[in-house]
């Protein structure tokens, strides 16, 4: 749970985190937030679509853990892009994470009303050092080349959806390419991929859960992963992947279980042209 990967300004931001995505009843948020804190958890992610950046906020001050060691990741909402909103959003986010800094924050989805004031915030907060690194999330191909046309910084991350159904495999050649860092949503695929026989397979054979081998794809092939859960073993369980090591086959076998309708969120075009 200490690995890092060093984007591409140079900032160490942990390989695996904990994604608070879902979590908005208090009691059984501030259970799981406590919960991954105490399995060793040292990175965030949050978004103002949320709704729990007070409660992860509150959390965490409480928690005492001191702050160079964790890594609090938030998002714009789609209907507060553009310029001036950004900003303002931003500032209630530091407020309710109750930070003087956040480490990353990410444009949630590609906004094609609000494509340029939206980044040209993000550069200004960055600027500023109100944020350690600025990102994207859900953009393809063709929208990072929209911004890299514009863009005087460069986007340190894109989050994305993948898991073993929806690898992404060449938006993650054009990242790689691009010094960009791949991130993954929902890597466990919202549950469908936990009975997946191959994977199963690969799971007895190590003595672990389907979950745990995933996990162990998405490290391993580099990509930042943020699994979440509201159930404290599961919670706990999801750190305890550094026990074992997929093989080349392993990982190849688990590349090629991607799915043409293998997608399970929105697709980000769709979104793009309604914001
Ligand atoms: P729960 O929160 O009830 O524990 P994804 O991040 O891919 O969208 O998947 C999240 C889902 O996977 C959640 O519904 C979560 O359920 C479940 N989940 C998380 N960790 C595990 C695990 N170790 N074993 C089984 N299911 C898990």
């Amino acid at each position: 749970i200490n690995d890092t990967v060093r984007l591409n300004n140079g900032l160490e931001m942990p390989l695996h985190g904990f994604g608070v995505y879902l979590i908005t009843d208090e009691d059984k948020g501030r259970a799981a937030i406590r919960q991954a804190l105490g399995s060793g958890y040292r990175a965030f992610d949050t978004a103002e679509f949320y709704k729990n950046e007070a409660l992860l906020g509150t959390l965490l001050k409480e928690s005492e853990v001191p702050r160079n060691e964790l890594f609090i990741t938030t998002k714009i909402d789609n209907p507060l892009q553009g310029y001036d909103s950004t900003l303002r959003a931003i500032e209630r986010s530091l407020k309710d994470l109750q930070l003087e800094q956040i480490d990353l924050i990410l444009v949630h989805w590609p906004s094609k009303k609000h494509f340029f004031e939206t980044w040209r915030a993000f550069e200004k907060l960055y600027d500023e050092k109100l944020v350690k690194a600025i990102g994207v999330s859900n953009f393809e191909v063709h929208h990072l080349e929209q911004l890299a046309a514009r863009a005087n910084v460069k986007p340190a991350v894109d989050q994305m959806e993948i898991h073993p159904y929806f690898t992404q495999s060449a938006l993650r050649d054009y990242l790689r390419a691009n010094d960009i860092a791949a991130e993954a949503w929902s890597p466990l695929g919202r549950g469908a991929v936990l009975s997946d026989a191959t994977i199963s397979r690969i799971a007895e054979k190590y003595g672990k859960s389907p979950a745990q081998v995933i996990i162990r794809w998405h490290l391993q092939s580099g990509t930042i992963v943020i699994p979440k859960s509201q159930t404290p073993s599961r919670i706990k369980q999801n750190t305890e992947v550094y026990d074992f090591v997929l093989t080349e086959d392993e990982l190849k076998e688990i590349d090629a279980l991607d799915r043409k309708d293998g997608r399970n969120g929105p697709v980000p075009d769709e979104v793009f042209e309604e914001n």
